[in-house]
């Protein structure tokens, strides 16, 4: 006892002195936020060669990571010990330290590995070891799944009504029991659940994911999940419950709004693989040993209706040990929707926030509007005590009636409309499992007595990823807008970037994310979700190369247009600077290449590629009622269009070609590309007044993004759109979904960053702050969403953002990944200090770990606070007119440490500098504060 006590009081010393040690945290760089395929401690991947990342934290400037050693061992005892039995990378000299590909022994289904790194730096450093991390192995092949086969009830029964429109289904609730009778070592889950599933292990849901699996397309894949189980499972009798909802598996409709598509009635497919401490093992696999009912307390679901719950039906312990399931139906064996059984490698979807209420009005006897400040995606919890046989109704929306009532109208046949029955008795608490929905205000009738704000609450839902950035400036229009776009972005993080979370749509238009993909991995940690919806996509192909505008394909859409597919290729551009994903573009290459032939064979003439289907979708148009213009002069054709993405596509596909070393397509795709710019600037450019097309705003921005004017002529192409953009649209906003992608960018890189600024800042139509200024608190579809038709007018589409948000990180706040060294190896800070704007502060946690940027000004004085990752360099641009103007943390800038002078040029100061904390003040006359 006593010495035991002497132990741990070393221990602890030994703890306080590290914790202590400057060697540790200062001296040294820290290996710390260990990833494995971008994910941290994932289970059941089924890459073989999985990708290591870590950052590395360090006060100190200008260091560098020079070496790294991995090692990986199968055990964490072996790893306590520095023994790396499947991977001892020894010391490699680099810098890089984010996907290392693992190239240790093969991994084999199942197998736990266990990690840690330590890197060395440039100035003699060797670091400790960073905190171990791991990650564990899925089931790699068909055999691993043994005799699991899938399950389900193929047929509609009770109240189901598979055919109606809108589609009804009870829950499949199945069950298994089952005995273990020694000690168990580890115990691991493996389940795919189709549409959506829960499982339980002894009475408890297993994970706190909801609405899972991930969405996929199912004849191609489907995604499983892993589950440590260990802790769940108890000596002797054990009980598996698992309850089946539609999610997208079994389609909400049939034809409206459009086709969509049905795969089956749910189903799932599940393994236990037991190991004990005596190395013997033991599985339990989905067979027709199990049993099913559909007679739950889940009478429907259905992601656009609801969900309907009658607690009086509820099966108390249907998934504890030693439940009676004799009276069950034996469930059925089912056919194999899937070609293949992928691990999902995503975050699953959570209850990521809960919202209270604002405020509740009853609006007529028994009618009651919450209103929970903010439109969200998710749904109420209920709290209620009332007598069994209670029907209480809630219905979401996102705006109201003039009347105080709820607004439904846009939300066309999805009718958001959740039941629930009480079964008396004591105080009822509930949420739905199957359905979610896009809300500002809950409706509740049929409650009864008087409900208060403690009734219901917001459960927000999205994909478990990690918020990244933050910014603020001193303009209260830009905060709003930056907050709706948080929360429209999130609200439509679906294991899909989804269009609108509410009406009956809900699905992944191709075309909405693509410039805004890139605006949203400022924000969040997206990376991973949109390499999973590049399989999608790329899934989701034809034979013939053609590609759906929806992915996954759950409707039948496919317009064979240039622009919403363009995305399978634009996207990963992104995903490769800004996360250094070099991945997604050789995955999908292939799909990416046969597409852009397949469009290059079938359609394109003279060098052109006019296919197209939406233009420049839901630009503002001229009349406030109408969704779509009709002026000519405001339409920008979509032969130029698509002509235009066909240029901009072959040079990506070339730069991912010379990434890829494929030689002969580099060439290949080089060559048409001049052929198609040729003829683009014969066809479309006025050769007199330098304009593209018909001069649209849209028109000329996607040939200077694209590169397609000559330099020569640049200057007064630019011209011709600042001249629209003043004399037509009043400086206010000109673009819809196409051209608004590449606005703001245009406006900066041409040197009218204050014109940007004013479209930025505007509050009346059409504008963002339009917008916020007429009640909204996320980003509407319609730019005159306020007054337009309800038929195609959601509250919450993001695709009207396009570069808005890349445009407040990279311009107004200055952290830009530098394309040639991407992932913000070398980062890019050049921040315009533009109009009134008086400060703007962004946080922005890159995969090298956080960047800072913070500016505000003082008359004649430009005051800058920077920080920068270890094993990072910034170029950064400072508004000053010679370099004795700046100084950092009070001495003249160039002769501070980690700081190097380059050049004056444009009105900047520009220096090259390391890792660490500066803090720059720049004289500047031109800088007038009031
Ligand atoms: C969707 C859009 C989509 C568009 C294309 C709309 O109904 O909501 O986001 O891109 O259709 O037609």
């Amino acid at each position: 006892m006593k010495t035991k006590f002497i132990y741990a009081l070393l221990l602890m010393s030994v703890i306080l002195f590290t914790g202590f040690s400057s060697k540790n945290d200062i001296g040294n760089l820290h290996p710390k936020y260990l990833r494995c395929e971008n994910l941290i401690d994932p289970l059941g991947i089924d890459v073989i060669t999985p990708r290591l990342s870590w950052y590395s934290e360090s006060l100190q400037r200008a260091q560098r990571q020079t070496a790294y050693k991995i090692l990986v061992a199968s055990s964490i005892e072996k790893l306590n010990l520095d023994k790396g039995d499947l991977w001892d990378s020894k010391k490699i000299s680099s810098d890089q330290s984010i996907n290392i590909i693992y190239t240790g022994k093969k991994l084999t289904s199942g197998e736990q590995c266990f990690w840690k790194v330590k890197v060395w730096d440039n100035k003699g450093n060797e670091s400790e070891w960073g905190k171990p991390a791991k990650w564990s192995m899925g089931l790699l092949s068909k055999m691993d799944w043994g005799d699991a086969t899938w399950i389900g009830l193929n047929k509609a029964t009770g109240s189901d009504k598979p055919d109606s429109e809108l589609t009804k289904l009870s829950a499949r609730m199945l069950s298994k029991q089952f005995v273990t009778n020694k000690k168990i070592k580890r115990a691991t889950a493996y389940i795919c659940g189709l549409g959506q599933f829960e499982l339980y292990f002894n009475g408890q849901k297993t994970g706190d994911q909801v609405l899972a699996p991930s969405l996929s397309e199912y004849p191609k894949r489907s995604f499983y999940m892993t589950f440590d189980v260990t802790k769940e499972l108890i000596d002797g009798k054990n009980a598996i419950g698992v309850i089946l909802g539609n999610g997208r598996f079994f389609a909400m409709r049939h034809t409206i709004p459009t086709g969509m598509k049905t795969y089956g009635f749910p189903q799932m497919i599940f393994k236990l693989n037991i190991e004990y401490t005596d190395n013997t093992t033991q599985s339990i696999v989905s067979d027709t040993t199990w049993k099913i009912t559909v007679n739950g307390p889940i009478t429907a679901n259905n992601e656009y209706d609801g969900e309907v719950y009658d607690a009086r039906q509820e099966i108390p312990s249907w998934n504890k040990p030693g439940f009676d399931a004799s009276k069950w139906m034996r469930v059925e064996q089912v056919t194999n929707p899937s070609a293949k059984l992928s691990a999902q490698m995503i975050e699953p979807i959570k209850i990521m926030q809960t919202l209270e209420p604002k405020s509740v009005k009853e609006i007529r006897q028994g009618v009651y509007v919450y209103d929970m400040g903010q439109n969200m995606v998710g749904w109420a919890s209920l709290k209620v005590l009332a007598k069994r046989g209670t029907k209480i109704q809630i219905r979401f929306a996102e705006t109201l009636k003039p009347d105080g009532g709820i607004y439904t109208t846009n939300l066309r046949s999805a009718t958001q409309t959740d039941t629930y029955i009480t079964k008396g008795g004591g105080l009822e608490q509930w949420e739905p499992r199957f359905a979610y929905h896009g809300f500002r205000y809950v409706e509740l009738t049929g409650y009864p007595g008087k409900p208060d704000l403690n009734t219901i609450k917001g459960k927000v839902i999205y994909d478990d990823i990690k918020t990244t950035g933050s910014f603020s400036c001193s303009n209260d229009i830009i905060n709003k807008i930056y907050n709706a776009a948080y929360w429209g972005i999130r609200g439509n993080y679906r294991s899909i970037p989804t269009d609108c979370p509410q009406r009956d749509e809900r699905q992944g238009w191709l075309g909405d994310r693509s410039m805004n993909s890139y605006g949203e991995s400022f924000i969040f940690d997206n990376d991973k979700l949109y390499t999973k919806w590049m399989t999608d996509i790329s899934d989701a192909q034809k034979a013939s190369g053609s590609l759906p505008d929806v992915a996954p394909a759950y409707w039948t859409i496919e317009s064979d247009n240039m622009t919403w597919p363009s995305s399978l290729i634009i996207i990963p551009d992104h995903l490769y600077s800004q996360f250094g994903n070099l991945k997604v573009i050789a995955d999908n290459y292939d799909a990416m290449k046969k597409w852009l032939f397949y469009m290059r064979d079938t359609y394109m003439k003279n060098y052109l590629l006019p296919k197209d289907q939406y233009g420049d979708w839901c630009m503002p148009p001229e009349n406030l009622e109408v969704i779509h213009s009709s002026d000519p002069k405001r339409i920008t054709p979509g032969d130029f269009i698509g002509s235009a993405y066909f240029y901009y596509c072959l040079n990506l596909m070339g730069k991912y070609a010379q990434l890829l070393n494929k030689n002969e397509d580099t060439k290949e795709f080089a060559t048409l590309a001049d052929k198609v710019k040729e003829a683009i600037n014969n066809t479309y450019l006025q050769k007199d007044s330098l304009y593209y097309a018909n001069n649209t705003v849209t028109a000329n921005a996607l040939a200077l993004s694209f590169g397609i004017p000559s330099k020569e002529i640049r200057s007064r192409v630019f011209d011709n759109l600042v001249n629209v953009i003043t004399h037509v649209y009043n400086n206010h906003t000109s673009t819809g979904l196409i051209g608004g992608q590449w606005i703001m960018r245009t406006l900066t890189d041409n040197g009218r960053h204050d014109l940007a600024l004013k479209i930025a800042e505007n509050t009346t139509y059409p504008s963002w702050g339009y917008m916020i200024e007429n009640g909204a608190t996320t980003i509407w579809e319609l730019w005159n969403g306020n007054t337009a038709a309800p038929d195609m007018n959601s509250g919450n589409h993001v695709m009207l953002l396009g570069d808005l948000m890349v445009w407040y990180y990279e311009d107004l706040a200055g952290i830009k990944s530098n394309p040639a060294n991407p992932a913000f190896k070398n980062i890019i800070m050049k921040p315009y200090p533009v109009g009134n704007l008086k400060f703007v502060k962004a946080n922005y946690l890159s995969t090298y770990g956080p960047i800072k940027s913070e500016w505000h000004l003082n008359s004649a004085q430009f005051n800058w606070d920077i920080s920068i990752p270890a094993n990072t360099t910034a170029t950064i641009y400072i508004p000053a007119e010679k370099e004795g103007d700046v100084t950092e943390s009070g001495k003249q800038a160039s002769k501070t440490e980690g700081v190097k002078f380059v050049k004056i040029e444009d009105g900047r100061a520009i220096y090259e500098i390391g890792s660490g904390s500066y803090h720059f003040v720049a004289k500047n006359e031109k800088i007038n504060v009031n």
